[in-house]
């Protein structure tokens, strides 16, 4: 069995679009803070943040509140850069995962090029481990990349599945289980901890983990606040109802 890390970017997109740049003395919502609580007793595994460099959902304050307020992992999601570096000290999360960072992009479109950047990655990968934070570098499913994040240090890694999420046919489909089973495969076999994420939803997670051996964690965020919005919708328009006068009675048919 897979454990979950909970991707909660999304409701931070959701407050930053009418609240950015909010005053002190509002109470912006929904709370990112309050989302991660609520996920932790649901009985998440972990919480997962991006602390994008243009700052679009998730902000220092949300990333400095949720590692000191829940009790069970945060994985920081940064570019590997050295100011981000500094952050990943102030904050303290149990585990740092490298992304690629591109600010035009509108969610992290590819893995980590770690073979190519092997110098560079090893040193500030060395950086988080001098500060007792755990390193997972994301990466495609690529055996290259799987031996030079083990090259550079990292202690996982994390598998990127928006190719096999946005596969439109069967045969790519199997192509792209096939490259991660390997990947996988190879990962473990240098003691790297494999995780997974990016496009997986309540379609296509089930295939995903009965093809890919040794995954310890599955990090997804896009599907699972996206069903939140329906499980919740009814309950939130009954509330308002209540509030401005209660449901209008269903007219009598007689
Ligand atoms: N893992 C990484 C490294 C990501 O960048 C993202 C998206 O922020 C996710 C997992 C979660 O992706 P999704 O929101 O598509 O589930």
């Amino acid at each position: 069995m897979a454990e979950l890390g909970l991707n909660i970017d999304h409701v931070a997109t959701l407050r930053e679009a009418r609240y950015r740049g909010w005053k002190r003395g509002l109470k912006p919502e929904p709370g990112v803070l309050e989302a991660a609580r609520v996920a932790e007793r649901a009985g998440v595994d972990a919480i997962t943040v991006h602390l994008r460099e243009d700052r679009r959902h998730i902000q220092d304050a949300d990333v400095r509140a949720i590692a000191r307020e829940i009790s069970i992992p945060l994985n920081l999601e940064m570019a590997a850069s050295l100011p981000m570096v500094a952050k990943a000290r102030l904050y303290r999360p149990e585990e740092v995962c490298l992304v690629p960072e591109n600010r035009q992009e509108v969610t992290t479109e590819g893995g980590l090029e770690v073979a190519a950047d092997l110098r560079r990655l090893t040193g500030i990968i060395a950086k988080l481990h001098r500060a007792k934070i755990e390193v997972s570098a994301f990466i495609d499913a690529d055996l290259a990349q799987v031996e030079a994040a083990h090259e550079a240090g990292a202690q996982t890694v994390e598998l990127h599945t928006g190719g096999y999420a946005n596969t439109t046919t069967l045969r790519a489909r199997k192509q792209e289980l096939t490259r991660h089973e390997r990947a996988a495969a190879l990962a473990n076999k240098l003691g790297l901890r494999v995780n997974a994420g990016h496009g997986l939803h309540y379609e296509n997670v089930r295939q995903y983990i009965e093809a890919v051996p040794y995954l310890h964690t599955l990090n997804i965020g896009h599907a699972i606040i996206s069903r939140a919005v329906f499980v919740g919708l009814a309950q939130a328009v009954g509330e308002m109802q209540i509030l401005i006068g209660g449901p209008q009675p269903v007219p009598n048919a007689d």
